[in-house]
């Protein structure tokens, strides 16, 4: 447990970063032909390219002193041998072990988790082949032919992010749907094509406490029991749970037969690889979910024992602390160039933002250095003709993640070909850039006078020097998707251990959710409650336009 901002390697980082403050990636590529071999992995189907970063030997080496001296090695162990990493909350943090595709055990506190991970990916297995082959019927005998999966934040964002990624592998006769919002519109509008006779709700809550998911349970199984003649009955064949409190959903009236349990070392942003998968191996099958754990499960490999400079997500993650702590970056942009992963980015914004966004370190003394950066994106081309403006010609630097398969899922003309040229296009884009003399040279034949020229010219600059990482696959197939989901948890990972954080717990969501609790009954019922003018005079507003003073 160290501040990292006392590490020799620490100091040499920013002093180095002197050294490099004038050199431009266009040189580096001009003048060294190998970079591009030296700055780069190519690890089964995925190519990592990350030539195109503001780094030398030099920086890779400092960084890699970085994550030594910051004990990442150890660390990595600790979280493989179920320790409890998560200090604040005394819980080991094992999402590996929900994809441990050997024979190893895996222990916390002495006991071996193994068995029960196997044993609930059973029950997986026997559950999506009873909805597949229609063994598994509503109250009026019929089939399922809709799943909602009822849940928020990592009980839904990554399950509904991976069934999206997958839809080329979907069963075609079950639609899957994912309601998160506890604004009805949500729910009401999935609900409103669909039948209750074939209908089945899944609650995904750790807790089982969540205020949204449970809200939108609620008035789900009122749908559900109004669309089977007020029969309550009805809810056992229509509702399944997955949550590690037994209690509360049984109090909720779900037969206990349909509790799908996972553990209390699962975070809720690393759960897609447990039960709370369960949609995702209804949409695709639980061969395909099983190979998306084997993908992840090969990452997990690959982090443990590969030496740091061949290691994917210890690069990944080195890289994003050169950039927030030593070159000012604030925030990072995923861009993954496949409409199938335009989720991807709200997944890694929990992901990385509630793991990092952290202003403590682990003994609890405020940090005086930067942590977890602003994550946002979306898919590309779209996102070309909005944003990445402010990524070629903006004052901030903002380092960029390109994700693209090299082969498409579909064969449609040149449409993948004008895809992936576009993704390449910007990665070359944001590091050469074009320099005034370049501009000029356009705007020869124009004529101009020399201010207007002048002008013209600097406006169609661009600076260049602007980093980017490529990941380039070869098919976007389940196995590949579990690896680069991984790939991002373990970069995390090494970034919460360098900045020596406790990337496994969310206090910062709590106190919105305390306030909103005293709210409530004030909107409601009008009762009084201790504000500030600003929210007194929102809650008195609210009630005067319902017509309720
Ligand atoms: O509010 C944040 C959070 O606790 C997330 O970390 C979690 O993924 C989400 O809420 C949902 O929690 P649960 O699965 O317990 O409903």
């Amino acid at each position: 447990m160290t501040n990292p901002t006392i590490l020799p390697a620490w100091k040499a980082l920013a002093e180095h970063r002197r050294e490099i403050a004038t050199a431009h990636l266009r040189d580096w590529f001009a003048s060294d032909p190998q970079r591009c071999q030296r700055f780069s992995l190519d690890w089964g189907e995925i190519f990592f390219d990350f030539s195109k970063n503001r780094i030398t030997d030099k920086t890779l080496g400092l960084l890699f002193q970085l994550a030594e001296q910051s004990g990442l090695a150890a660390r990595i162990e600790s979280m493989f041998n179920g320790e409890s990493i998560n200090l604040s909350e005394d819980r080991a943090v094992l999402h590996v072990a929900l994809r441990n595709r050997s024979e190893r055990s895996i222990e916390v506190g002495g006991y071996d988790v193994m068995p029960d991970v196997r044993r609930v990916l059973d029950k997986m297995r026997r559950f999506t082949d009873q909805v597949h082959s229609g063994q598994w019927r509503g109250f009026s005998g019929k089939p399922i032919s809709d799943v909602v999966n009822l849940g928020i934040g990592g009980s839904d964002l990554g399950p509904r992010m991976v069934t999206a990624a997958l839809t080329p592998y979907q069963k075609q006769d079950l639609r899957v749907h994912f309601v998160s919002n506890v604004d009805e519109t949500d729910l009401l509008e999935t609900l409103r094509n669909l039948n209750q006779e074939t209908t089945l709700f899944l609650v995904a809550s750790k807790t089982f406490t969540t205020q949204e998911t449970m809200t939108n349970a609620r008035s789900a199984r009122d749908w559900l029991i109004a669309g089977a003649g007020g029969d309550s009955a009805a809810v056992a064949r229509h509702f399944a749970a997955i949550s590690t409190n037994h209690n509360a959903v049984q109090a909720f009236g779900i037969d206990p037969e349909n509790i799908f349990e996972f553990w209390d070392w699962v975070g809720g942003r690393y759960s897609l690889w447990s039960a709370v998968g369960l949609s995702i191996a209804l949409a695709v099958g639980m061969g395909r979910f099983e190979e998306l754990l084997q993908g992840a499960f090969e990452v997990d490999q690959h982090f443990r024992s590969t030496p740091f400079s061949r290691n994917i997500p210890v690069i990944m993650g080195l890289l994003g602390v050169w950039y927030a702590n030593f070159l000012g970056a604030e925030s990072h942009a995923v861009l993954p160039y496949d409409q199938y992963l335009r989720h991807f980015p709200d997944h890694l914004q929990q992901l990385d933002m509630e793991s990092n966004g952290k202003r403590v370190d682990l003994t609890g003394k405020p940090v005086d250095y930067t942590t977890g950066p602003l994550v946002w994106g979306q898919p590309g081309t779209n996102g070309q003709h909005s944003f990445f403006q402010l990524l070629h010609q903006g004052t901030h630097l903002v380092p960029c993640d390109f994700l693209v398969a090299a082969e498409s899922q579909h064969e449609l003309g040149e449409h993948h070909a004008i895809l992936l040229a576009n993704c390449l296009a910007q990665a070359e884009a944001l590091m050469k850039g074009k320099t005034e003399a370049e501009a000029r040279d356009e705007l020869v034949d124009l004529d101009l006078p020399e201010d207007k020229l002048a002008a013209l010219a600097a406006a169609k600059t661009f600076p260049g020097n602007r980093p980017s990482n490529m990941f380039l696959f070869k098919r976007l197939t389940p196995k590949i998707l579990g690896r680069l989901i991984a790939l991002y948890e373990h970069k995390v990972f090494v970034q919460g251990t360098i900045w020596n954080v406790n990337s496994f717990d969310q206090m910062g969501v709590e106190l919105g959710k305390q306030l909103a609790q005293a709210i409530l009954p004030e909107l409601e019922e009008g009762r009084t409650g201790d504000h500030d003018a600003s929210t007194a005079a929102l809650i008195e507003t609210c009630r005067r336009w319902w017509d309720r003073k």
